[in-house]
């Protein structure tokens, strides 16, 4: 079916208490892997593509081939939302919109309040005559051990009301103490999920997890085995994920997990097999790796079979 915006998928999600999984996509494999997870799980999907995805994919390549897959067999039945992770400006909100994204972010995060708002509410204004929703971020993110630095900084639930009804977002991002990228906790993981359900009781609108990775123990090992090197990567407990979701969190971003995933697959595949060198044998189980990837996350969520009204 053809894509739709990220506000009726959130809505039913904050209404019928899960998160739908928002899945960062670079390359062909990846779009493909979500929406046969998608398929398969009879889940709601989000692809979301970064400007650094735009850089490496191009926008136009990358919206073309979602849309597609989206229309065609592969994407089946199941509702997604093709939407711009991380925009940093109304210029590049605008050039997703112009290449079909049917939702974006804004990432005003690191301006002061004021300035967050005045940037967002730009982008709303832009946006929404064009049928696309709008996800804006409050607070810093990074892990609670770091706070004291000040760099992380906590979103704040009487500042996020003032947020989201000066500018009318539909999803607001919220800092918990979760982080990007392999490395989220030097001791053990702590997250203040409680914020999100005072957060969601003064905004009343979906709640979105950055950061989320679990960094799966498992794809770890795997990955080292066949030779990577990640000591101490450390991600978010699945039981943090389930209570942040309970308290009101209905998009969970995923990027970690699968690259992940994906490099594991190639090393094993490229050490077990050096005499290879057909992409589509080294590339196709990074894909499969990727579809149980997506598939264990859409479990955890609650969206597998939400797809369906
Ligand atoms: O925050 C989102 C991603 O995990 C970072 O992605 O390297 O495409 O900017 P990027
Ligand atoms: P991870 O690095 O934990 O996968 O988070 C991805 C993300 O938040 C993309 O916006
Ligand atoms: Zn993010």
């Amino acid at each position: 079916m053809a894509l739709v915006s990220l506000k009726g998928l959130l809505d039913k999600a904050s209404s019928g208490g899960y998160a739908v999984p928002a899945f960062n996509v670079n390359n062909l494999e990846t779009v493909q892997a979500a929406f046969q997870a998608a398929q398969l799980e009879r889940s709601p999907v989000i692809l979301q593509a970064t400007e650094k995805a735009g850089e490496y994919a191009g926008f136009d390549l990358l919206s073309a081939m979602v849309h597609k897959a989206a229309e065609s067999a592969l994407g089946g039945p199941v509702p997604a939302a093709l939407h711009l992770d991380h925009g940093g400006s109304v210029e590049v909100v605008l050039k997703a919109i112009r290449n079909g994204f049917t939702s974006v972010m804004i990432d005003g995060s690191h301006l002061d309040f004021d300035k967050n708002i005045g940037l967002t509410r730009r982008v709303v204004e832009v946006a929404h005559p064009a049928g696309v929703s709008v996800e804006a971020e409050l607070g810093r993110l990074g892990g609670i051990e770091d706070e004291v630095a000040g760099e992380v900084q906590l979103t704040d639930p009487e500042a996020a009301g003032r947020f989201v009804k000066e500018t009318g977002v539909d999803a607001l991002a919220v800092a918990i103490g979760t982080s990007h990228g392999a490395y989220k906790f030097r001791g053990e993981p702590r997250l203040r999920t409680d914020l999100v359900k005072r957060i969601k009781d003064l905004v009343n609108i979906p709640l979105v997890l950055h950061g989320a990775s679990s960094v799966e123990k498992e794809i770890v090992d795997m990955a080292e085995l066949y030779g990577a090197r990640l000591k101490g990567a450390k991600g978010i407990p699945l039981e943090s994920i389930r209570e942040a979701i309970k308290n009101g969190i209905n998009k969970i971003n995923i990027d970690t997990d699968l690259r992940l995933a994906f490099t594991a697959s190639i090393r094993k595949v490229l050490t077990e097999s050096p005499e290879e060198f057909d992409p589509r044998k080294i590339l196709g189980p990074a894909r499969e790796l990727m579809v149980q990837t997506m598939r264990n996350k859409m479990k955890v969520f609650g969206s597998s079979g939400k797809a369906l009204p």
